[in-house]
């Protein structure tokens, strides 16, 4: 009951037939029965149908003739129970409201709707065209539940750190332009000619500093802000349940994500997720599924077969041993008879990733179609065959050369098979996962230098911490760096941190950062770390992808009020859009596009 409305278009039942009622909401469709008016009344809540019947009022009948889809009405009028007898039922059980209807003595045309852009009642194919009318297709009611959803898990993690003794502290939006990381967003500080502020890619100087000013446990749903290019799974800004706590080790990381992801599951959709997760390495993860967020609902796992080419005639799997990598394969069961664009397309997904070719075998019945089969020894065959439970009807692949790159190029290869296969077609199962021990530093071929696989003020193992100090660097330096995976998505990372000043400088070192450019850039948090640090850790959890698992999903747009379209612009508004030269001037700016751009 409010000033407009006694109901919402989803309250009322035959328990309150008779009553007088008033509901306001959108005309979802509109039927003429010879002269009596149907409508389904919408609001955000669900739907009510209301009757207009020229013998209930003449000329609030005729008047609904003129209602079209998307006015905004009020109506007020009698709650009747819907016919339904042994010939005739026009009861809807789809609706909790199908039992009644409003017989409607009064009606307010509030605002007239023009034609609609796009039929809401329908799944519409132009997505440009729903971003353009972001405001029409939040209407629709798969979108309204996904909203709801939203709203629920962000709530249920809240309220589940909260009673866990967290903080929900902000931290800034215009901050620092840091080196490491993706590329920033920048932003011209008008009262610092020629300086700029940087919109933060994550809060996670902020919260290592809040742990150092004793504020024991933090939690943020903070907006991150990432220059890179997007994808079904990102966007230039998406938000995160950041988090940060003193005295942890991972496992209270674990105990704790996993009872935030329970209680969203459980109060978002009903659903128990079973904990603790299980957990892999790093290591076990790329050379069991080549990827770092394995997809295990499917098994088709990378087999090694490096004993058995060690030798072999066909150089490009004894050459690739020789040279210190390895020889593995997939076994796709039952997709010998890929089509000439599926072979074609995984060839052209493993060179991406850096192979050179894809070998291949097709176990068919009239025996086996392969570009390679001719190198190889029947002692290899039958080895290989015994290995890899080769029968009738599989499809072998093969990658050659280094370990991981090999791992990344079947990993992928993977995947794809699995989805022409459609392995997964209409699978519910929830693969919660956690994947640890990730490699503290990565060599980048292009810049010749060490980088952060996690970021720079990620904790080594106690092991590798000697050798970070002394120095020794490699590939092999362990990281106490973790990331929760569901199904093949990456939810969330996080690690346990540096809190020692010295540890924190070598690791700067070893990125290749001098010691000017290191007090330059990250001279407050060197010197936080000398006033009694904590020992402190975290993790962060992408909330869109949450949100877009949760609801099933395809993309992360689908859980954003209002997201970027794939190529960063925001339909609805209209930006990125220039801006009036009066503005560039007051911040010193100066447009300068090359002739290719202009325009
Ligand atoms: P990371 O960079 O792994 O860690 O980010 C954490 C999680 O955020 C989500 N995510 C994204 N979601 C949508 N669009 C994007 N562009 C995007 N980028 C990342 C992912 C990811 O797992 N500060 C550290 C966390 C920590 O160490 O505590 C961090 O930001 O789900
Ligand atoms: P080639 O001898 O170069 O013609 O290669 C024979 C087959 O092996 C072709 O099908 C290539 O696509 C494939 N191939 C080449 N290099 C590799 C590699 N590194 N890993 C897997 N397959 C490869």
């Amino acid at each position: 009951m409010n000033s407009y409305r006694t109901h919402t278009c989803n309250e009322l039942r035959l328990s309150d037939v008779g009553k007088k009622v008033s509901l306001i909401g959108w005309v979802d469709s509109v039927r003429d029965h010879g002269g009596v008016i149907f409508i389904d009344l919408r609001d955000r809540s669900g739907i009510t149908q209301v009757v207009f019947h020229p013998d209930t009022n003449a000329d609030v009948a005729k008047l609904s003739q003129t209602l079209r889809s998307e006015d905004m009405i009020r109506i007020s009028g009698e709650v009747i129970e819907r016919l339904k007898t042994d010939s005739i039922d026009t009861t809807n059980a789809d609706l909790l409201t199908g039992e009644i209807e409003v017989s409607a003595d009064a009606l307010d045309i509030i605002n007239k709707s023009n034609v609609l852009p796009f039929q809401l009642d329908r799944s519409i194919a132009n997505e440009d065209l729903r971003l353009k009318y972001r405001y029409l297709d939040l209407r629709r009611p798969e979108m309204v539940r996904n909203m709801t959803i939203r709203h629920r898990v962000t709530k249920a993690i809240r309220d589940f750190l909260d009673e866990a003794g967290f903080l929900e502290i902000e931290t800034p939006i215009l901050s620092k332009s840091t080196p490491e990381g993706a590329r920033d967003f920048l932003v011209p500080a008008r009262l610092a000619p020629g300086k700029f502020y940087a919109l933060p890619q994550a809060p996670q100087q902020y919260k290592q500093l809040l742990m150092v000013a004793g504020m024991e446990r933090y939690f943020q749903v903070a907006r991150c802000f990432r220059d890179e290019d997007l994808r079904s799974d990102r966007q230039l800004e998406f938000t995160q349940i950041d988090i940060e706590a003193s005295f942890v080790k991972p496992q209270d990381m674990f105990d704790l994500t996993e009872g935030a992801l329970k209680r969203a599951y459980q109060e978002a959709v009903g659903i128990d997720i079973p904990t603790p997760f299980p957990r892999m390495t790093w290591k076990e993860a790329m050379d069991q599924y080549g990827s770092d967020k394995p997809e295990r609902r499917f098994d088709m796992k990378l087999t090694d077969l490096s004993d058995i080419f060690a030798n072999s005639g066909f150089k490009v799997f004894s050459g690739a041993i020789s040279k210190g990598g390895v020889v593995k394969a997939i076994n796709a069961k039952g997709f010998s008879n890929p089509s000439v664009g599926q072979i074609d397309a995984l060839t052209k997904a493993a060179i991406e990733t850096g192979a050179k070719g894809l070998a291949y075998i097709k176990v068919r019945e009239d025996g086996w179609k392969s570009p390679i089969t001719k190198f190889l020894s029947e002692d290899e065959i039958s080895a290989m065959t015994e290995r890899l439970n080769i029968e009738t009807g599989d499809l072998i692949l093969f990658a050659a050369g280094d370990w991981e790159q090999s791992c990344n190029i079947l990993g992928r290869v993977r995947l794809m098979c699995a989805d022409y296969m459609e392995l997964l077609k209409d699978n519910k199962d929830l693969d919660f996962l956690w994947v640890t021990e990730f490699p503290l530093l990565g060599w980048d071929e292009e810049e010749q230098r060490w980088v952060a696989i996690h970021h720079p003020f990620t904790r080594p193992v106690d092991e590798d911490k000697e050798k970070l100090i002394k120095g020794e660097l490699s590939v092999n330096l362990r990281a106490q760096a973790y990331d929760v995976v569901l199904n093949g998505v990456e939810l969330g990372g996080g690690s346990i941190r540096i809190h020692e000043r010295d540890l924190q400088a070598a690791m700067f070192k070893a990125l290749g950062i001098t010691d000017e450019q290191a007090q330059e850039q990250f001279g407050h948090i060197l010197t936080a770390f000398t006033f009694g640090a904590p020992p402190h850790g975290g993790l962060a959890l992408g909330l869109d992808r949450l949100v877009m698992l949760i609801c099933g999903a395809e993309s992360i747009r689908e859980v954003i009020a209002f997201p970027k379209n794939n190529r960063g612009a925001d339909l609805m508004s209209d930006s990125p859009s220039a801006v009036d030269p009066k503005q560039l001037r007051e911040i010193h700016i100066q447009v300068k596009l090359p002739e290719k751009l202009k325009n």
